[in-house]
């Protein structure tokens, strides 16, 4: 029995059986705009009042006032979750930072984090100068010790232009890196036009270990709620 954590967006979990896999890595990936932070903040948000499963948001560059403003928006008060020591937030400046798992392992066991959000992963990969070698190395150790946390792992990675639909056509990478998408369990990609004249934006499901899933694009929407499966 493979155990899900729902992501809580309208709609998108009977399209990947029932949720993601409990303790798997899975990679948010987009261009500019496509809802990655969204799509994030409504995972963590969701989690915590519907499950109550406590969230860490960490950033390597975002200021989290912005942040937490952005999400009022959508009637997210996140405010008040970190008041309530559910939701965690921790900035991190990569390069002055050599302690982050350390950082990271405090701040789960102290807050009991189910649900760990990094937003975003591309940070990482500039941290060891586009070495490809260096970046599987370390992102898999970072991946190994996220996983030993018990926690669910939600990475976004920006990628210029639309994302390529197909990950095995060499049609271009779904990180700034082109390795990351190879180590996460999952790959979703999010588009801002909808496919074939459906939805105004689109979410895909390029790969989701042990998962039957949706393969094609989805109809999706951002609206005053949030993210959302249409139809
Ligand atoms: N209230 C709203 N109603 C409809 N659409 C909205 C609303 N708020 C934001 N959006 C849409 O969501 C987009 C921002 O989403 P988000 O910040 O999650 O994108 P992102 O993929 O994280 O972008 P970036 O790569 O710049 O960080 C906006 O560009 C806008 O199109
Ligand atoms: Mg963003």
């Amino acid at each position: 029995m493979v155990e899900r954590i729902k992501t809580y967006i309208p709609g998108f979990d009977q399209h990947i059986d029932g949720g993601l896999v409990r303790n798997s890595v899975n990679l948010l990936s987009g261009g500019p705009g496509t809802g990655k932070t969204i799509f994030s903040l409504q995972f963590l948000y969701e989690g915590i009042l519907k499950n109550n499963e406590n969230g860490l948001f960490v950033s390597f560059e975002e200021e989290f006032d912005n942040l937490i403003g952005d999400a009022k928006v959508f009637n997210w008060d996140f405010e008040k979750l970190e008041k309530e020591g559910k939701c965690v937030f921790l900035s991190c400046k990569p390069l002055e930072e050599p302690n982050l798992q350390t950082k990271m392992q405090e701040l789960i066991q102290k807050y009991k984090v189910k649900r760990v959000v990094i937003d975003s992963i591309s940070i990482f990969s500039m941290m060891f100068k586009d070495d490809a070698y260096r970046i599987r190395k370390e992102f898999y150790k970072l991946a190994r010790f996220l996983k030993e946390q018990d926690c669910t792992i939600l990475l976004t990675a920006e990628i210029s232009g639309e994302a390529p639909l197909d990950i095995t056509s060499g049609g271009g990478s779904l990180s700034r890196d082109g390795i990351i998408e190879f180590i996460a369990d999952t790959v979703i990609t999010l588009h801002n036009s909808g496919i074939g004249g459906e939805g105004d934006r689109a979410i895909r499901v390029l790969k989701m270990r042990r998962t039957a899933h949706t393969k094609g694009p989805i109809p999706m929407t951002i609206n005053e709620k949030g993210m959302e499966i249409l139809g």
